[in-house]
């Protein structure tokens, strides 16, 4: 299962790169706006972070302008792929990038027919929420298993990014059903690391040793 760190902070997404496991970034219209720099600047700036797909949003609601947008966007570095959402507009933008030869990640993607048409129309990844479908009382990963499920049945190359992802529990579940990508927020992912029997562990280990040879490094954050 590929990583993605769902996020536009540079900080975040330094730390998230150091560790090596970050395999993309997806980036919508809420997070850009909340790093305060217009989203060419703030993409160049992820790009020349992480070598891997970059997801940038566009913000146009037709599919000409989205086209359009969708095309300047893909010119600012090799790794970024084109987002559209799932309207009507955003598939007919899907059908003709994808076409072109351009990669586009149709996202807001809340059910299993949705994702059929954004497969059908060359989505080069899918990304379903999972969490905001939580929100509302159904099952996100209910959608996961579905769209997993149809794409085998068809061969479709379409890649199933599980998004929306709010806990560990999420990226476990969303790697049990199969989804080829999760992305998560920095605070999700330092959480994979997490366990408390690791912790304990390695105290005692270096308390032992330690007593024996007087020179064990003390644990940090323990
Ligand atoms: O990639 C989509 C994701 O950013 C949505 O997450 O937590 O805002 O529902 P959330």
């Amino acid at each position: 299962m590929k990583f993605f760190l769902d996020t536009a902070n540079l900080d975040e997404l330094k730390k998230g790169a150091a560790w090596g496991i970050v395999d993309g970034v997806t980036t919508n219209p809420s997070l850009i706006a909340k790093e305060g720099n217009p989203i060419e600047e703030q993409i160049k700036k992820i790009c020349d972070i992480v070598d891997g797909d970059i997801s940038a949003e566009v913000i146009a609601v037709t599919h000409r302008e989205m086209v359009e947008q969708g095309k300047s966007l893909a010119k600012i570095h090799k790794n970024v792929v084109i987002k559209c959402p799932l309207t009507r507009d955003g598939i007919i933008a899907t059908n003709e990038l994808a076409k072109s030869g351009y990669r586009v990640n149709v996202t807001l993607c809340f059910s299993a027919a949705q994702a059929l048409i954004a497969a059908k129309a060359g989505a080069y990844i899918i990304s379903p929420f999972v969490g905001r479908l939580d929100d509302i009382g159904q099952d996100g990963m209910d959608l996961i298993r579905q769209i997993v499920t149809i794409y085998e049945n068809y061969g479709y190359k379409t890649k199933i990014l599980a998004a929306s992802l709010r806990s560990t529990n999420h990226v476990i579940d969303s790697a049990i059903a199969g989804a080829h990508i999760g992305t998560m927020p920095f605070k999700v992912m330092d959480a994979l690391f997490t366990h408390v029997l690791t912790d304990k562990g390695l105290e005692q280990f270096l308390k032992d040793y330690s007593k024996v040879f007087h020179d064990a490094p003390v644990p940090v954050g323990v």
